[in-house]
């Protein structure tokens, strides 16, 4: 038997204009998971975490994933996941896809690192299409296995790039403790959009990645902007609009949806500045009677890794 354990950072994907082909890597949160690889066949999944995942193994998104790589290396063997760590599911901040790069990542180790970053990263998109009712995205599963932010140029073919989260950017994430579903949250999505609205659009995502690979805030404030699938998605997170006012004129550079939510994130260039942001969020939402979390967190440019 062979056993190695892992740790997947969180991850914010969309990143405002970039829905479905950006994401980023965030520090102080993330899911840690060990994978034991013997003779046989199977999955089972021990849950050591304060939260449910599905109840049975065909419902897990690591269960796909882990499918797709063995038959790609074609090997048969009993796979064992004991989840130790878990970024809470649901939270919007990339539960699900830590899983399935967490799979992919163990998995990939214990076969001798016979897969590529690319491969892996095909491997764990197999696991998020179950959670967001099929659709291969791979704006959090990219930046959960390589770190920083990742720019998906391509899903036929697929390709990406990688550009490092700039060190003195920081962000501040709040959780508000309410349900949106990723699947529901993409069923709400136009099918068609004014070609005015997708120029906005193709000149912020060009606006945001310029201004990361420049380390330029302002333009990375600028540019961070959603014209397309916030509008639809806004009415899911109460008081989205006073709490951007409130935001701004506290400083933020930029705020918007984690991924499909409810988790919502400002940007800044201050820690400080970031902790006042975390503190808006959560008292905006509790004083809509709404539990939140919050936290500050750099950007995590070393992605997935194997801690022993
Ligand atoms: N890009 C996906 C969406 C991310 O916004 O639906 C889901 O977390």
């Amino acid at each position: 038997m062979e056993q190695v354990t892992v740790f997947i950072p969180a991850s914010i994907a969309n990143m405002g204009c970039g829905f479905d082909i950006m994401g980023m890597a965030v520090e102080s949160a993330g899911d840690i998971l060990s994978m034991e690889m013997s003779e046989g066949d199977g999955i089972e999944i021990i849950n050591r975490t304060d939260y449910d995942i599905p109840s049975t193994v065909e419902d897990n998104v690591m269960t796909p994933s882990i499918r797709a790589m063995l038959e790609a290396a074609g090997v048969r063997k009993h796979i064992k996941i004991t989840l130790m760590c878990k970024i809470m599911p649901g939270s919007g901040i990339g539960s699900s896809a830590a899983s399935a790069a967490g799979a992919v990542v163990a998995l990939n180790h214990l076969l001798g690192n016979r897969f590529s970053e690319k491969e892996m990263v095909e491997f764990a998109m197999e696991g998020e299409a179950l959670s967001s009712g099929g659709a291969k995205h791979a704006d959090n599963v990219a930046p959960a296995i390589l770190g920083g932010i990742v720019l998906i140029c391509s899903y036929h073919p697929f390709e990406y790039i990688r550009i490092p989260f700039p060190e003195t950017f920081c962000a501040a994430i709040a959780h508000p403790r309410i349900t949106v579903k990723t699947s529901e949250s993409r069923a709400v999505l136009p099918k068609d959009i004014p070609l005015h609205d997708a120029i906005l659009q193709w000149a912020n995502v060009g606006g945001l990645v310029a201004g990361f690979m420049n380390k330029d805030m302002g333009l990375v404030g600028r540019s961070m902007r959603d014209v397309i699938v916030e509008p639809h998605r806004k009415r899911f997170i109460p008081g989205f609009d006073d709490l951007r006012s409130k935001l701004a004129a506290a400083g933020a550079t930029a705020f918007n949806i984690s991924g499909s939510g409810p988790s919502v994130f400002a940007l800044c260039d201050d820690e400080d500045k970031a902790k006042e942001l975390c503190k808006i969020m959560s008292d905006h939402f509790e004083s809509l009677g709404i539990e939140a979390d919050s936290l500050v967190a750099h950007g995590d440019n070393r992605g997935a890794r194997v801690i022993f």
